[in-house]
């Protein structure tokens, strides 16, 4: 078998603590690569000043060699911060309002996705399945080919990709476009997302359609699928069992006192649509009184991305508003919002889903949402729980069964919190049992078989006379101009 070599910006090294890394990239790559084993070359996480990159970071842990480089502060600024997410992020959950585009920011992007290219290069041995992940990463395989690489190049992108016009508004869009086109399988969540591509692609007339996944450009062809990401189902539900007997869990089930339990656990982004989710369950505590006193919403928050200016906003916004809520509607004995800012280790977050009545994962825009998933897989099959889902979360695709919402919708979902808390065991064991079937079809490892089956199939890429045979410096890699990194003819700016 190929050795896999796994590239993404966040990795999540092994932390003594247990904290469960917050995001769901690292989560469910981590279970796959595991199993497998591998390289994976990633950010360490740390920043230095531009002249202090020592060389890259090596651990073994278990099955997996991790490769971790620094980033020069610059670096995480001008990428990172700036169009990973003041740019990228936005478009793609269809936040153009809140798109910050610098050319200093793009320059930055192309740039350090060229200095990922150089660090991956030594580290290439010639038959490696090479899987690159997420949108910060998008021009890595058209850097490799640059390079000299010939690898199968697979990418997956865990975000949404949106319609041509949200995309198209970005200044950069057919550079990007272009260089996604240098990979041999490009991977999105949902089928909804691999038409937007290919919209996007067909808009730009950037490549010929062959059949549903497979487009030809440049004398070759690739191939465009979703495949949608899972989790490690029943490792997850015996995860969930096992919580049910520690202290924590029967802290918490003091604390209750009786109430019901509702959770909410994401990680602090205006994509998660928690400010419009406290609105809905203000407006389920008002219209149906007679609930005040018997639920607890219990909404697990782990802050992120705090440098950029939006999430710092949204962290006062939503402390506030869960504060007036509270000060409005709980009395000396009850409050009815418990507000968390810190991620949870996953036993512990398994055992909160297996005791909570309804989950309320209600995203704006989200690429999959592996809360849902791990909430229903934490279920008990005798006395399920309800999902509360956004029909604009990708695993609404596969979750048919949950109890759908618009999240924009603030008196409806408030309603539909009301239906699922009153909802009789019978419709809550069937629904739940329909999508437990989903979830142990498509399981994680079948998510990343699949993936790697169909990056496998495909032929080795030919030499391309522009290719570069040697490794370029880092040095040269991090202060070669923009021009040149980005010289093919079809990567160009509009
Ligand atoms: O799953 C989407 C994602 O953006 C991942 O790429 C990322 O690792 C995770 O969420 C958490 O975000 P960040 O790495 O910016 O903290």
């Amino acid at each position: 078998m190929a050795r896999l070599v796994v590239v993404s910006n966040r990795v999540p090294i092994p932390d003594k603590s247990g904290t469960a890394p917050a995001g769901g990239l690292a989560v469910a790559l981590q279970s796959a690569l595991e199993a497998r084993g591998g390289l994976w070359l990633g950010w360490s996480g740390r920043s230095c000043a531009d002249d202090a990159v020592g060389p890259l970071q090596m651990q073994k842990e278990g099955n997996i060699e991790y490769a971790l480089t620094d980033l020069t502060e610059r670096d995480v600024e001008e990428y990172y911060q700036g169009f990973a997410n003041r740019v990228l992020w936005p478009i793609c959950h269809y936040r153009l309002d809140l798109a910050e585009y610098g050319r200093r920011e793009m320059a930055g992007y192309f740039r350090v996705n060229r200095f990922f290219a150089s660090r991956l290069l030594p580290l290439i041995e010639p038959d490696d399945l090479i899987w690159i992940h997420d949108y910060h990463l998008i021009p890595l395989a058209a850097e490799l080919r640059r390079q000299g690489v010939t690898n199968r190049i697979g990418f997956f992108l865990h975000i949404p990709w949106p319609a041509p016009d949200v995309f198209h508004a970005m200044p950069v869009h057919e550079a990007l476009l272009t260089s996604l086109t240098a990979y041999d399988v490009l991977g999105f969540q949902t089928e909804h997302d691999r038409e937007n591509f290919a919209d996007c692609l067909s808009r730009r007339d950037l490549a010929a359609r062959l059949d549903a996944s497979r487009f030809a450009t440049d004398g070759r062809v690739f191939t465009a699928r979703p495949y949608p990401i899972g989790i490690e189902t029943e490792e997850f539900a015996a995860l969930a069992k096992r919580a049910a007997q520690t202290a924590l869990h029967k802290r918490m089930l003091q604390s209750l006192d009786g109430k019901q339990l509702i959770i909410g656990v994401d990680r602090l982004d205006y994509s998660k649509g928690i400010t419009q989710r406290i609105d809905a369950f203000e407006s389920f505590l008002t219209r149906h009184s007679d609930s005040q006193r018997k639920v607890t919403l219990l909404q697990i928050t782990p802050k992120s991305r705090s440098e950029v200016p939006e999430y710092e906003a949204m962290q006062r916004a939503v402390a506030e508003q869960a504060g007036r809520v509270n000060g409005a509607l709980g009395t000396v004995d009850w409050v009815p919002i418990r507000y968390i800012n810190r991620s949870l280790r996953r036993p512990a977050l398994a055992g909160l889903y297996r005791m909570a009545k309804l989950a309320l994962v209600t995203p704006l825009r989200d690429g999959m949402n592996l809360v849902a998933k791990e909430f229903v897989a934490a279920q008990r099959e005798e006395d399920p729980g309800v999902l509360l889902l956004s029909r604009f979360a990708g695993a609404a695709q596969e979750l048919k069964e949950a109890v759908l919402v618009n999240p924009y919708d603030v008196e409806g979902t408030g309603e539909a919190i009301a239906r699922s808390l009153a909802m009789p065991l019978e419709e809550r064991r069937e629904r739940w049992s329909a999508m437990m079937t989903t979830l142990r079809a498509n399981d994680v490892f079948t998510w990343c078989d699949t993936f790697l089956k169909d990056l496998a199939a495909k032929p080795v890429q030919k030499a391309r006379p522009a290719s570069v045979s040697t490794p370029v410096r880092t040095s040269e890699a991090r202060t070669q101009p923009l021009r040149k990194a980005m010289s093919t003819p079809v990567a160009r700016w509009s």
